[in-house]
């Protein structure tokens, strides 16, 4: 894994923004994208750039269940206004969390088949203070491929802050899976503030275990960890 520490999640996106570039820039058509707090500081250098993103395709990793992509809280939403009303790409794909009301299978299969047929050049990923990556939480099997996901109690308590009330919280999302993660050719991870340095002292220097599903990614031949000073705080290995 490579590591690059930042003073502050500014500087954090203007480094993975180099990577997308840079990918783009080689011939990058397909990139993996994610949503949280933490991607914003890239989205933002994203669009005050000139890359154009027309012949570009994005693969969103999840979407709650029941939202529906006009709703602010959905990540349809969220890549909207973030990204795509100032970056349109040629395609982008995010989980249909309607279809999955009633068909959870059928939805989680269509995006697997979405991302057979389009491997992703980069993967963005944040990660949640447990260690999941999406929403794939600790247990999840690393085989898994996308998937309808029970959310916990934890995800849902830190997912309110985004809600007007925790029972405005969608109880399940539609994941791509960790082997659908890690079928991507390149992964960038994104993490800042003190409330992520546990979770990523364990991705980096742990075991790797599912209890802790980021520590998978420590069998990937091409990751780069963005992570500023407070989130790399309980590293060993400095
Ligand atoms: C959610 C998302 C994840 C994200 C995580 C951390 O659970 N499904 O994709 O990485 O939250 O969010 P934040 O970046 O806001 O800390």
């Amino acid at each position: 894994m490579k590591i690059i520490i930042t003073n502050n999640n500014a500087q954090g996106g203007t480094e993975a923004f180099k990577i997308f570039k840079n990918s783009i820039d080689h011939g990058g058509k397909v990139f993996g994208l994610a949503t949280g707090s933490t991607p914003l500081t890239l989205y933002k250098e994203w669009t005050e750039s000139d890359v154009d993103t027309h012949n570009l395709i994005s693969i969103n990793l999840d979407e709650y269940v029941g939202l529906t992509p006009d709703n602010d809280q959905s990540y349809h939403y969220f890549m909207q206004k973030n990204l795509f009303a100032k970056k349109p790409f040629k395609k982008s794909y995010v989980p249909d969390g309607i279809k999955a009301i009633k068909d959870p299978e059928g939805a989680a299969s269509d995006y697997n088949q979405i991302i057979k047929e389009n491997p992703i050049d980069v993967q963005l990923l944040g990660i949640g203070q447990n260690g999941h990556i999406a929403f794939n939480e600790p247990g999840t099997s690393f085989n898994s491929v996308t998937h309808e996901v029970k959310l916990t109690a934890n995800t849902i308590k830190a997912n309110s802050r985004f809600f007007s009330n925790i029972d405005d919280v969608p109880k399940s999302a539609i994941c791509t899976g960790i082997a659908n993660i890690m079928s991507a050719k390149k992964i960038v991870i994104m993490a800042f503030g003190a409330n992520k340095a546990d979770a990523i002292q364990k991705m980096i220097e742990g075991p790797v275990t599912e209890k802790v599903p980021a520590s998978i990614l420590q069998k990937h031949p091409d990751v780069t960890v963005i992570i500023d000073k407070e989130a790399a705080s309980k590293l060993k290995q400095k």
